[in-house]
């Protein structure tokens, strides 16, 4: 197939567009390069062997969405494209409401005009708000942050077009936390400015570009009294979006949603101690008071989708760090500006 992918160049996007060439599909790239570099795609073009079109601009302008579905042949849709920061989103709802949400009516109404009736569609466990871990898709889903309502509202607004146009479908996957890299050492998570999440601090920690990492609390009602999280390989997560695109060419089902999780929950000190097993030293790090917003435990059921799908992670906490250590030593600074 030919498979548009939106946000092609970020952490996600762009580990499966590499997953997707490998599988024989066509890809084509939409990204307006706003949290995410171009150099990345001369990574991608190396990785893949082959020319990826990318059209750099915003899905939020409906005309040059629209003129894009009218010159390229497409079959399915993959959405990354989306602002995705808690704290900023705070700071700034409306522009994550504008962005997340105007992004995805243009996209899906020029779908809609040209025929295009594949979509794969990249939410997050965020949307299950505090309800129980382990997460079951149909819980209630709620928010505490405006990127987390944007993910509810989107996810809502597909099952909705989806009742209107029984032609389409759609699947919901709703990520976990995702971490590591690609094998190569080549492509990785790049986030700009200081990390929000836990992995990429500490990779950064390792490298010498933060001094220490900050432990946002150890009195949780866990083992260690720090949070479990359900962390995935981004290369598990890219193999999960192959599967679900297959799924849509099967099933009669309008809208599907699944969990891509690994199913168990890991706590900050053992990602830590982990990372520090990949680096071979010790780590430096401080306790200091909860982040705002955090919950004791988040960890997915993915039975749904390993039935479904007949996918699973695969990949081990010890192999997430070691790959995200091979791509922060390769890449200190991240990826090239130029
Ligand atoms: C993980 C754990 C922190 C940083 C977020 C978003 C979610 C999704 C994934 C987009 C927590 C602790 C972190 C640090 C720390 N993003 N931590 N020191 O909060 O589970 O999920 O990213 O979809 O929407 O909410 O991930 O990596 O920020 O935190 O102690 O410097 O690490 O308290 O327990 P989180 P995270």
């Amino acid at each position: 197939m030919r498979v548009l992918v939106s946000g092609g160049a970020g952490f996600i996007g762009s580990h499966t567009v590499v997953q997707l060439v490998a599988a024989g599909h066509d890809v084509l790239i939409v990204d307006h390069f706003g949290n995410s570099k171009p150099s990345v795609v001369n990574r991608l073009e190396a990785l893949t062997g082959t020319h990826l079109p990318v059209h750099a601009f915003d899905l939020g302008d409906a005309d040059k969405t629209e003129q894009l579905f009218s010159s390229e042949q497409i079959d399915a849709v993959i959405h990354f494209a989306g602002f995705k920061a808690v704290g900023e989103s705070v700071e700034k709802p409306l522009e994550y409401y504008e962005n997340n949400l105007g992004s995805t009516f243009s996209l899906v109404r020029a779908m809609r005009r040209h025929g295009v009736d594949k979509l794969v569609f990249s939410s997050s466990a965020t949307v299950y708000g505090h309800n129980p871990s382990p997460l079951v898709e149909d819980m209630s889903t709620s928010a505490t942050n405006p990127y987390g309502w944007t993910k509810v509202m989107i996810e809502q607004i597909l099952r909705d077009v989806a009742v209107a146009d029984p032609s389409l479908r759609i699947a919901i996957l709703r990520y976990f936390n995702p971490v590591g890299a690609h094998a190569s050492g080549t492509i990785g998570e790049d986030p700009q400015g200081i990390p929000n999440n836990l992995m990429p601090f500490i990779a950064q920690v390792a490298v010498g570009r933060r001094e220490k990492l900050m432990v946002f609390g150890d009195d949780y009602p866990t083992a260690d009294g720090t949070p479990l999280r359900d962390y995935i390989h981004v290369e598990d997560l890219a193999a999960g979006h192959l599967a679900a695109l297959r799924k849509l060419t099967q099933t009669d089902e309008a809208v599907s949603t699944w969990n891509l999780g690994t199913g168990h929950g890991t706590s900050v000190l053992e990602v830590l101690h982990a990372f520090e097993r990949a680096v071979g030293r010790e780590l430096p790090y401080e306790v200091v008071g909860r982040r705002a917003g955090d919950i004791a435990q988040s960890f997915a059921d993915p039975h749904r989708a390993n039935a479904e799908l007949g996918w699973a992670a695969t990949r081990s906490m010890d192999d997430m760090c070691v790959d995200q250590w091979r791509w922060q030593s390769a890449n200190p600074t991240g990826y090239p500006d130029a």
